[in-house]
Formats: structure tokens, sequence, C-alpha cells
């Protein structure tokens, strides 16, 4: 970690004007700068920069902060890594404490082998473009396959000798340790001595996110030989290849402007598409994908679409995981080429306006297309059909938002000519077992301990109460990790003890309630996932996180000090804290947000049931609000009785 008083000195150095100014052409007007927007596309400036303030502000797309917040935003950096930015700029020592001999050890480590990586780089890339064999094999290729000169450049594209150890000669003689030659996979080395592992292919180099070089992919010239087509680097302290998508380094700025992100499946893939000027274009480089390559994703937009070749096979096999991409809450779309063609093709014979149109026209959304695809296959088939519709609602139940979960189930319903319901009734039946799956536990109480539990209908979403969400957020953030009751769901069992945080993920969960506004969500997921892999997040995660809202949000809850309640008893004053009230405080909390839902809903559903009344809607729907309003009426008055309150309206 950087120390304190770095970050501070960064802080004070780093003038707001002289950093956008690297991105960002300002004009003076006034007191302060404008400009051209870089966080989203736009012709005449609406971004402003105020030197006295220390800030940006974009009033176009909103986007606004500080010098900190500017570089990790454009730069797509974390907050560590902005910082070490700005010091960079400003010739500021970083100290940082807290690193162990073991982390500078490592630290040393990865920064040795990004300057081997770096050196093989401009070594395949000089091979390419001046070593004799290199033009006439290498790039004759690269120029065979129609790649420009312009792309090949900015791809850093290379090649590597057909000699058994001509690179780590070279780089040994440069002074390169073997060692890392070793551990970056540039050399392999055994009993019959060292040799480059990518001798004769050509070199797709990658990179990560900040443009440093991190691993490479070879590609066979030879047509004869049974050698896999394409080699790689093996996984090392800089290369995890779980975590990296080939061209995000080029992709991201596009990514950002677009909102947008394609996926492709290799190498070649990317780079013909940034030929015929794509640019939101990145590559799983023929592997599934993983969790942490979506959330890479996520970072730059929630929307991809996913770009197969048009053979049904590999797509089918496929199918299956992209509910991991639905399941991080991303809006996936599909695009299938025409038969025989994969993306690289597809953008060499077309235009790049064909191929914006072909896009536009023919990309749909993935659930559908999956249920087109299945269905046609089952339709007069009924265990098929059974499969297919089990196999639907498992993609749909996976997806975090109710809203979009909603309609889908609408969409297939159609598709399949199956009554919603139904649908509905299995999603929730799958969504019920994955909660219980994910925590091995129901949350019962224990004797003393009266919990919230009234179930909020399911039909009452999309409600927003401000200061309920907070309220729980203050809660969690306060204490998460005290222990609010011993459980123990049979007396042989091992009492276990139910922290606040799975407490209240608990009761939010289980009836499908979600926090509307977006700061208060991001906390909630952080508490799940630490809950659900069994890490603590202290505060000093939130105060220091890498999303400024959230940063700023925990400082003001954590800061304020809530006033305690007094009890007074005889012969003094006893004074109780919220702390210790806890057992009564974050039940209350709880009832006090899903009551609150509830009422909001109930006055809905009651002016649109004068509405509907008003405007001679159909009896079945005026029908339907009113049982809703009945069962949100009585879940009201429930939780009153159950809390000794007097219902009122
Ligand atoms: N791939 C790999 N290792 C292999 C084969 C494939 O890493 N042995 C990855 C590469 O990232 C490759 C992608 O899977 O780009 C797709 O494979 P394929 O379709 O076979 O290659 P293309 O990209 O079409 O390559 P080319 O056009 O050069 O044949
Ligand atoms: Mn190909």
């Amino acid at each position: 970690m950087i120390d304190h008083n770095t970050i501070q000195r960064i802080i004070d150095t780093a003038e707001i004007t002289e950093v956008v100014q690297d991105f960002v052409n300002l004009k003076k007007r006034g007191v302060n700068y404008l400009g051209l927007c870089p966080f989203h596309n736009e012709k005449t400036p609406s971004f402003t920069v105020s030197p006295s303030k220390g800030i940006y502000k974009c009033f176009g797309c909103g986007k606004g902060g500080n010098a900190v917040n500017f570089i990790m935003e454009h730069e797509h950096l974390s907050y560590p890594e902005a910082l070490k930015y700005l010091a960079k700029k400003y010739n500021i020592e970083v100290v940082e404490k807290e690193l162990t001999a073991e982390e500078i050890q490592q630290q040393n480590e990865r920064d040795s082998l990004l300057v081997v990586t770096k050196y093989a780089n401009t070594y395949f890339q000089d091979k390419l473009h001046n070593n004799t064999d290199g033009r006439a094999i290498g790039l004759s290729y690269f120029k065979e396959r129609g790649f420009r000169e312009d792309i090949i450049k900015k791809f850093e594209l290379g090649y590597s000798l057909d000699v058994r150890d001509a690179f780590t000669i070279a780089a040994k003689e440069k002074g390169y340790k073997i060692d890392f030659l070793e551990k970056t996979g540039l050399t392999i080395v055994n009993e019959n001595g060292q040799y480059d592992r990518f001798r004769g292919r050509v070199i797709f180099p990658i990179h990560g996110l900040s443009g440093n070089v991190i691993g490479f992919g070879g590609r066979i010239l030879k047509k004869d030989v049974k050698a896999a087509k394409y080699l790689n680097s093996p996984e090392s302290d800089i290369y995890h290849k779980s975590r990296v998508l080939y061209g995000m380094y080029y992709a991201k700025k596009s990514i950002t402007q677009l909102d947008k992100c394609y996926l492709v499946e290799g190498y070649t893939d990317v780079i013909s598409m940034h030929q015929s000027g794509i640019e939101n274009v990145v590559a799983s480089s023929g592997t599934s994908l993983t969790v942490e390559q979506i959330r890479l994703i996520k970072r730059f937009t929630p929307n991809v679409t996913i770009i197969y070749d048009g053979d049904a096979a590999g797509i089918k096999a496929s199918l299956r995981g992209i509910d991991l991409v639905l399941e991080q809450g991303l809006n996936v779309k599909v695009l299938l080429l025409p038969d025989g063609e994969d993306p690289d093709s597809f953008a060499k014979s077309h235009s790049s306006t064909e191929l914006e149109e072909f896009i536009e026209k023919n990309e749909e959304d993935f659930i559908t297309f999956k249920t087109r695809l299945l269905f046609d296959e089952a339709k007069n088939d009924p265990v098929r059909k059974a499969n297919l519709i089990t196999d639907i609602v498992r993609s749909i139940a996976v997806i975090p938002e109710t809203i979009v979960r909603t309609v889908y189930i609408k969409e297939c319903s159609s598709i399949l000519e199956i009554d919603e319901k139904v649908l509905y009734g299995e999603i929730n039946k799958i969504r019920r077992k994955n909660y219980e799956k994910e925590y091995k536990k129901t949350i019962s109480p224990d004797e003393t301990f009266k919990t919230a539990s009234p179930t909020v209908p399911s039909f009452v979403d999309d409600i927003y109460s401000e200061a309920q969400e907070k309220e729980i957020i203050r809660l969690l953030l306060h204490y998460s990790e005290q222990t609010l009751y011993t459980y123990q769901e049979d007396k042989y069992d091992e009492p276990r003890q139910v922290s606040v945080a799975e407490y209240i993920i608990g009761e939010i969960l289980n009836d499908d309630l979600e926090f509307k506004n977006l700061i208060y969500k991001q906390i909630f997921q952080e508490y799940l996932e630490a809950l659900n892999s069994g890490e603590k997040i202290d505060n000093k995660h939130f105060i220091y996180h890498s999303d400024p809202g959230i940063s700023k949000l925990a400082a003001d809850l954590l800061s304020t000090s809530y006033t305690l309640s007094k009890i007074f008893k005889k012969g003094g004053v006893h004074i109780e804290t919220e702390e210790m009230k806890l057992k009564q405080l974050v039940p209350e909390t709880i009832i006090a947000y899903k009551r609150k839902i509830l009422e909001i809903a109930q006055s809905d559903a009651k002016s649109r049931l004068k509405e509907f009344q008003d405007s001679n809607a159909p009896n079945e729907e005026i029908d339907k609000l009113q049982r809703e309003f009945m069962q949100i009426t009585s879940v009201i008055s429930a939780i009153s009785r159950d809390r000794g309150w007097v219902a009122f309206k």
C-alpha cells in the first residue's frame, strides 16, 4: 500500500489542468477551462475543468471528479495505479508501506519479467521487419493474409527465426538472465539444453491493460507438421491467461466510448476487425470465457456481443458458458456469421460500413437466440422440449436483475408457447435452490432473537426508498462482522454464529429485493461476494475503494457518530450504545425497509387501481391488481401486528 503521506503529497501536487491537458485540449473560459469530453462523443465542448476547485465535470455525460479520478477513469487504472501514475508525472517518490520482504521480491520479479518480455517484443518485431528471413517468411505471411503495414506495426506483430535458440542467445548476450527467460516461457530449458519456444512462428504479443507486453501467441507457418497451430506463453507472474483478453489494451477506449464490446475467438479476428475500423473488439483466445475475463469487460461496458463463426456445433458447445456472462449482469447479444466465415474472413471481404450494417441488422439477444435455436430442433418432441425449457429457465434464472428476467420470461414464453406463470415458477425454484446452495444454511433465529422475515411478494419490485437503503448500508459498514445471534439447527450440530452481514444479506436475498441506489447496491454486492468466499472485508476496503462514490459514502457514513440512546437507571446514567442494541436494531431496520417498500407499492397499486377503474380497463387486469393490492395490505398488517404497531390507513 502507498503510505498516507505520499498520497497526500500526490493529491496536493497534482494540478488538475496539467493532468487533464495531457489528454484533452483545453481552452480558457473565464476562471475555468473548457474542452471536448474524453468520456463520450461530442462535437461542442461541455467538459469543464476548474483549477481553483481542482475538479473536472462534463455537463454532457455527467462524469466528474478530481485529478486522481480523472486518471482512473481515463486510463482505466485502479486507485493505487492512478496515484503511481501521478507520482511519476510529478517526480514524487512513492513510499509503499506494509509490503513484506516477500512482496517486494515478488514485485521485483514481476518487473524483471516485464523487462524480458519487452525486450523480446522489440526483438521479434525487429526480425519481422529487418531480417531477411523475417521479411521473406514472416512479413510476407502477414501481407498475404491482407494485414496492412500500419496494423502490423500497431499490434507489434513479430517473427521468431526458425533457429533453435537465436532469441535465447541474443537475450543472454544482452544480459537477460536465463531464469527470467525461462519463467516467461520464452526459452524452454530441459535436459537437451535451451531453445526458443516460438522458433519459426509469427508472433502476436499480448498486452496488459496498461500496455505492457505480458505474453505472446505464436502461429506456426509450416503446413505439414503436427505441432499446434498456435502456441502461447505459459502462465507466469505477469501472465494469467484466465484474466486476460487479447486486444483489450487497444480496445478499451473504443469500448468505453461506444459502450459496447465485441467478443471474438482469435488473434486474427481482433486484428482484421481493427483493420476494418471496428476497434471495440477483444478475443478470448480460443478458450472458454472465465469469470475474471467477464469482469474485465464489465469494467468498461455492460454490453457484449459475441460473434460466432457460422458453424452450429461450436455454438451449441459454448451456450452453457454464456450463463456465466449473464450471471455477471451483462447484456449479451449474439451475432452469427454466414456459414464458413469467421470474423477475420468476413471483415476482410466486406467494407467497414457493410460490416457495421451486418452487425446491426443481425445481432440478436442471447436468450431469444438460444431459445429459437434449440426450439426449432425440439418442437415436435415433448421430452426434448421439456429439457429445453429447463435449460432456458436455467439461463434466465442466473440473471441478477429482476426486471431483465421479467422481460426474458415474457419473450421466451411466447417463443416456447408456454404460460409465463410456469416459467416464473421454474425460475423461482432454481433461484431458491441456487441461493440455498450458496449458503448451505437457512437463516433461522434462536430463541432470543426476533427476525424480520415478512415476505415481500415477488411482484413488488423496482421500488426505491433511499433512506432505508442507506440505513442498511450504514449498519453493514459499522457492524458487518459482529455476531447477531447464534444458531443451532439441530442440538447435535455445532452452534453457528450469524453475523450482521449474513443476516442482512439473507433477508434481502430471500425476498429477492435489490437496492436501487447503485452505490449501495455495489457495496451490498461486495459484502455478498465476501460472504460467499469466506473473506472478511474491513472498512478500509470501502474507504479506499477505487469507486470514488463508494469511498466518499463510506467515509461519510463511518465518520458520523450517531447519537446514542440513553437509558436512565436508578442511581445513575447507564448509556446503552447502538452496538449493544443490534439484536433489536438490525431486524427493525430490515422491517422498516420492507415496510417502506410495501407502503409505496400499496399506494402505487391504489392509484393504478383508480386509473384502471376510470379508464375501463379489462376486468382481468383490474382483478389482478386488486389481488396484488390485497396481498400487499395483508403483509403490511401482518408486520404491524407482529411488531405491536398499529396499522394505519
Ligand atoms: N488458439 C490457441 N491455440 C491453438 C489453437 C487456437 O491459442 N492451438 C486460439 C488462438 O487465440 C486463435 C483462436 O484460438 O486465434 C482461434 O483458433 P482458430 O480459429 O484455429 O485460429 P484463427 O484465429 O482462425 O487463426 P488462423 O486464421 O491464423 O488460422
Ligand atoms: Mn482464421
